[in-house]
């Protein structure tokens, strides 16, 4: 029915279609799009995400908020010269999930759905809701309690229908599906449908050429889920399979310390994930105590020559104050990868040397300290 839209792949060797229903593979398995090089053709004239449309396989970009395209500045005052920040802040509903959200409700629309579910810790249901609006789709989004009011007033202002579940991310989670199979609503998940990462891709295609056409030395990226290292990568990956980059950066990943099973596993040498017991931490945004692509996040660490590092509540207020006194405004989840950078640096770490660049991915004016 759309030529243009490639198939899902599963590692069992199915290839479903894409359709409103189809969320996770028949065998239970994740889904991914196939590898593809990046056609290297930015419009010049279109001053969102969408000028890298020949290199997206979402052929969507009627549906914009002028989503992407964010700044990249230097990171001063404590002597971190070769590090660039992406204000990420700076997206149309103020996280870099706006990249992400578009591709879904676009493909949604083209695929003829009329209602949305999504599960969020607050950011990505927020964008989503704010292009299911622009789309004119509804959209029903499940949030564990405790998101921030200025989050949930975000989403409902949006006009869509709030479901505060009283239980975990995970449990947040498991309601929405439950909401998606009784339904039959579209399934706009950032964890599942890899769509998500078409958009989130762009974050490297931007870095590629705001750094004048070449990949920096090292991404430092906050996962909870991983949605932007998984999209990175893939970015990367693509402009390197085109012949545009020789080599890939090196990923960090950076986790709150009191949720961080990502880093766990990296610490013990495991290919997969084992879920944690979350401790309450001011980075809600990466509080993912299973992530469920979490042994892929670990194969493009490995693969890519970084690391999983850890910060601390205080490290992460520290970076948080620090990016105030630069004239950058984030929530504490959106300070975490400038706390992984200035740790890293005080240790005189080599994943800092030459350019390194970490994205501010949320709006101070969301939630604060
Ligand atoms: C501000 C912020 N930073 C980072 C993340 C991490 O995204 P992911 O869970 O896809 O790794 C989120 C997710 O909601 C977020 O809101
Ligand atoms: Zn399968």
């Amino acid at each position: 029915m759309f030529p243009d839209l490639p198939s899902y792949r599963c590692s069992c060797g199915r290839r479903p279609t894409p359709s409103v229903e189809r969320w996770r593979c028949d065998c239970g398995g994740l889904l991914d799009l196939p590898a593809a090089a990046v056609t290297w053709s930015p419009r010049r004239g279109d001053h969102s995400l969408w000028r890298y449309q020949d290199a997206i396989a979402v052929p969507g970009r009627e549906l914009s908020l002028g989503e992407g395209m964010t700044p990249l500045v230097g990171a001063s005052p404590d002597g971190e010269e070769g590090v660039r920040l992406k204000v990420e802040y700076a997206s149309p509903t103020g996280s870099f999930k706006d990249r992400g959200a578009v591709m879904l409700v676009a493909l949604a629309r083209l695929l003829g759905a009329t209602r949305l579910v999504a599960d969020s810790s607050g950011n990505a249901g927020t964008a989503v809701a704010a292009y299911a609006a622009r789309a004119g789709l509804a959209a029903e989004i499940f949030v564990p309690a405790g998101t921030s009011d200025k989050k949930l007033l975000q989403i409902r202002g949006h006009g869509a229908q709030v479901t505060v579940v009283d239980g975990s991310r995970e449990d947040t989670a498991r309601a929405a599906v439950e909401r998606v199979e009784a339904t039959g609503a579209f399934y706009a998940s950032h964890v599942y449908n890899p769509y998500f990462y078409e958009g989130t891709k762009t974050y490297a295609l931007e870095v590629f050429e705001q750094l004048g056409e070449t990949a920096p030395a090292t991404l430092v990226l906050p996962a909870g889920n991983g949605t932007l290292v998984l999209g990175a990568y893939l970015g990367f990956a693509g402009l390197r399979a085109a012949g545009l980059v020789d080599r890939l950066p090196r990923v960090v990943v950076v986790q709150a310390q009191r949720c961080a099973p990502l880093a766990a596993a990296f610490a013990a040498g495991r290919e997969d994930v084992e879920p944690v017991t979350p401790e309450a931490t001011v980075a809600e945004g990466i509080a993912i105590a299973a992530p469920p692509r979490g042994t892929r996040i670990l194969e493009i660490v490995r693969e890519t020559g970084g690391a999983v590092v850890t910060v601390t509540e205080e490290e992460i207020a520290r970076a948080h104050a620090a990016l105030a006194a630069q004239g950058l405004w984030v929530e504490p989840t959106g300070a975490v990868s400038y706390a992984a950078v200035r740790r890293l640096r005080a240790e005189g770490s080599p994943f800092m040397e030459g350019a390194v660049v970490a994205p501010l991915c949320g709006s101070g004016l969301k939630a604060s300290l």
